[in-house]
């Protein structure tokens, strides 16, 4: 209770009262009023209706609409009531496919587990729905193969919940950094993580490691921020780990790329951050060295030049990228979406054979998947 109460406290000088509000409500399961100004007709379903469905989708759909979300479905009932009762959804239905024939939804946002995101997904786009779907967007690929058939169409409209490159800080960063043509990236994510139960879902072999879990994150922000200069193709792999038992968690992926690109991501979960997670990342291009520390400042060096930006409420990009169906603010290329998920899925297979280096190809990752997506 008093933890609680000091974390309610902490999370006041983070993310200000309204989400703090938000994150406690879905922890409580309590409705809170909207104060949105427009409310258009309530067309959004939502597949998951757990704490990231609850506090953050949820919070950023009612802020920006009020209670748009028509229809809600969960596995557990229990999730599934209580969301519908704090956030007025007024549908509940038995199944996703009794959901999907609701003639009055447009929009579907996926927050389940993992390994079932690429079927919701498939079964919403074959609807003729436009699709929010949380990360990762596969775990396997045969997954990715699936979606990118179902995707194929030119009216398609599917987006992912890689939020990062959404960010405040990212944003800024992009606007202040000249881009050298021939020059290297050197990108480093040092992140502290969730402390994960044996039991917890995540762990289940059918979701996909942390890899797909947790480290998709930071390999699609990789290939966002190269793709800034334009991506290389080959890329050399190591990884780490502490732990042979544990090959996902306190571990470390290396990357060198053919056009002198260095990244790193260390995942750490040795105790729980009372805060939530916590990442340093830190960027060295051309004239430019840059620190973002846990999305809350932003520190850009070029030559004497010093810019020093602070995000309140922190902004780890959420809103953008929840709001992606709807906003033309900030947009990012799909293609980026699935050439990290290729990547992702490479370092999931290296994690489980426990093989500590190996190399990659988009341009060839690209190339495979095309040819099994263009065979029936
Ligand atoms: N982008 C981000 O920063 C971010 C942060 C946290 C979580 N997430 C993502 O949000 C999703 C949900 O995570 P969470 O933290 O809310 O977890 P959670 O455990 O709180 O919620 C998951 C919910 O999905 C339900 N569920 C499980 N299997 C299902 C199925 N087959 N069909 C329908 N519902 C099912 C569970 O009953 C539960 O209510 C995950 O994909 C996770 O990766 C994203």
């Amino acid at each position: 209770m008093i933890s609680g109460l000091r974390k309610f406290v902490r999370f006041l000088t983070i993310y200000g009262l309204g989400r703090s509000l938000f994150k406690a409500a879905g922890r409580l399961r309590i409705g809170l009023p909207t104060l949105a100004l427009r409310r258009p007709a309530p067309d959004i379903g939502l597949i998951g209706c757990g704490q990231f469905a609850f506090a953050t989708i949820g919070y950023f759909i009612q802020n920006a609409f009020g209670p748009r979300i028509r229809a809600c479905y969960d596995i557990d009932p229990r999730a599934q009531q209580s969301l519908a009762r704090s956030q007025r959804v007024r549908s509940t239905p038995a199944s996703v496919a009794e959901m999907l024939a609701d003639p009055r939804l447009r929009t579907i946002y996926i927050a389940s587990n993992h390994a079932s995101h690429t079927d919701y997904a498939v079964q919403a786009l074959e609807a003729g729905l436009t699709v929010y779907v949380e990360k990762p967007i596969a775990v396997t690929g045969d997954q990715l193969v699936r979606l990118l058939r179902a995707c194929r169409g030119p009216d398609s409209r599917i987006f992912a919940g890689y939020n990062r490159p959404f960010s405040g800080a990212v944003r800024r960063l992009r606007a202040e950094m000249p881009i050298v043509p021939d020059g290297g990236i050197t990108l480093s994510c040092f992140v502290s993580g969730h402390q994960l139960a044996e039991d917890h879902w995540y762990r289940r072999p059918e979701e996909g490691t942390r890899i797909c879990g947790n480290v998709g994150h930071w390999l699609d922000l990789m290939v966002h921020v190269l793709s800034w200069r334009g991506l290389p193709d080959r890329l050399d792999i190591a990884l780490s780990w502490s732990r042979n038992d544990e090959p996902d968690d306190n571990a470390s992926v290396t990357i060198t790329s053919d056009r002198g690109d260095l990244f790193t991501v260390i995942l750490t979960s040795r105790c729980e951050p009372f805060e939530g997670i916590n990442e340093t990342i830190n960027l060295q291009h051309g004239e430019t060295i840059a620190k973002i520390d846990d999305f809350r400042h932003l520190t850009v060096w070029r030559g004497s030049r010093l810019l020093h930006k602070r995000f309140w409420p922190k902004d780890v990009g959420h809103r953008l990228a929840i709001l992606q169906p709807f906003q033309q603010e900030a947009t990012r290329a799909w293609e980026e979406v699935v050439l990290s998920s290729l990547l992702m899925l490479r370092i999931t297979d290296m994690v489980r054979a426990r093989e500590r280096l190996a190399t990659f190809s988009f341009s060839e990752a690209r190339t495979r998947i095309n040819q099994q997506i263009e065979a029936t």
